[in-house]
């Protein structure tokens, strides 16, 4: 896949841990036990990190955009190629999905129009009185059009620090309804300049990120993660479909490693049709990964149908520290515990057992 040569086919899907140390939201020496105990993935696609303190929308979520973040990660990435791992970096602006409370200076999140998620709440940590608790997300303050490239510019210093890091590439986060999503999608897009209006426009965005990190980076380290079929997050949106496979296009004239089709973000997974998985081959001719509800027999089905190079999985492998080793010897698997999904220490992190411990 791009630069690299994978041992297998099993991804560990990118996955939010809210265990960044702090203040400050650098990742730690905890955080470099967790991913290294999974380096035995064909990829390890990090948590979603915040480009910019403005594209944080969750307390505790790490960043990549101040020199202890860039020295945190620096220990993750040892850890995980001394284990003879790979690792890209999940790169992310949430737009919308945040809070005042988490942004720079006390303001409203930002976001391509003044739309409100409707019923998404984000958890905070309330800097009044120290308490952590879930709020509802407002309605964000739509971008100025001159603010746009300073965005884009976020997305490119961010993958030279992750390489600076020690990754080995960058995946972009375009689903689950997060800042770049918000721009693809006609319902939370509303805009009538160069960045909003047909599906050509809402894709510019995208085109403007994936450009700028490709130019710096280069293509072969270059993924990104889309989720046509996605709703949560109040994203639901008829024209969706149609502009993601012109992202494909655009995206592989521009040559990136991967698309990352998130089928699920948890249990919203709707069937993916096969007309669209055909569509999305013909239109892009890197590297397909799909996440979302996949079992070891599912994923073995899709890789044979064709419509799929590689499968990530995330719960599995986050209560499943060597999940390749455990399918190839046939072992049953550890059930996930949701309760220590976000926040907290070492419990439900590091300590799921190994199939051989
Ligand atoms: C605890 C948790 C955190 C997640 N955080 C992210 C994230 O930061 N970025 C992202 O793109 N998807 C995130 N997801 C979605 C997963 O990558 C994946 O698509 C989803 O869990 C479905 O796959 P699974 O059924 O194999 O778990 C998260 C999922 C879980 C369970």
């Amino acid at each position: 896949m791009g630069a690299l040569q994978l041992p297998h086919r099993m991804v560990m899907a990118p996955m939010t841990r809210s265990r960044a140390s702090q203040p400050g939201d650098v990742p730690s020496a905890l955080n470099a036990c967790y991913y290294a105990q999974r380096a035995g993935a064909a990829l390890i696609i990090t948590e979603g990190t915040q480009i910019s303190a403005q594209g944080k929308g969750y307390a505790r979520t790490p960043g990549l955009h101040t020199r202890e973040q860039l020295e945190g990660w620096a220990k993750v990435t040892r850890a995980v190629h001394r284990r003879g791992g790979r690792i890209f970096a999940q790169l992310w602006h949430v737009g919308r999905v945040s809070h005042r409370l988490l942004q720079p200076g006390g303001r409203l999140p930002v976001a391509p129009s003044a739309v409100a998620p409707r019923g998404v709440q984000v958890f905070v940590v309330d800097p009044q009185d120290g308490a952590q608790r879930f709020v509802p997300c407002e309605t964000p303050r739509p971008l100025r059009r001159e603010e746009v490239p300073g965005i884009v510019a976020d997305f490119r210093t961010a993958a030279r620090r992750a390489l600076q890091a020690g990754f080995d590439g960058v995946e972009l986060h375009g689903a689950n309804g997060y800042l770049i999503d918000q721009f693809l999608r006609s319902t939370t897009n509303l805009r009538r300049d160069e960045y909003g209006g047909d599906a050509r426009r809402r894709v510019r965005f995208l085109h403007d990120v994936a450009q700028a990190v490709v130019d710096e980076i280069g293509p072969q380290r270059v993924g990104v993660r889309l989720s046509p079929h996605v709703t949560l997050m109040d994203v639901a949106d008829p024209e969706i479909v149609p502009t993601i496979l012109l992202a494909a296009e655009r995206l592989d004239a521009l040559g990136v490693a991967y698309l990352h089709m998130a089928e699920a973000d948890w249990d919203d997974a709707p069937t993916v049709p096969i007309a669209f998985r055909q569509e999305l081959r013909q239109r892009f001719r890197g590297t397909v990964i799909v996440a979302g509800r996949y079992t070891p027999c599912r994923a073995e089905a899709i890789l044979h149908e064709g419509h799929a190079d590689l499968v990530a999985f995330g719960r599995a492998f986050l209560a499943n520290p060597d999940l390749p080793e455990r399918v190839a010897a046939g072992r049953p698997l550890n059930e996930p515990d949701p309760g220590t999904f976000f926040g907290g220490g070492r419990k439900g992190y590091v300590d799921y057992p190994r199939h051989d411990a």
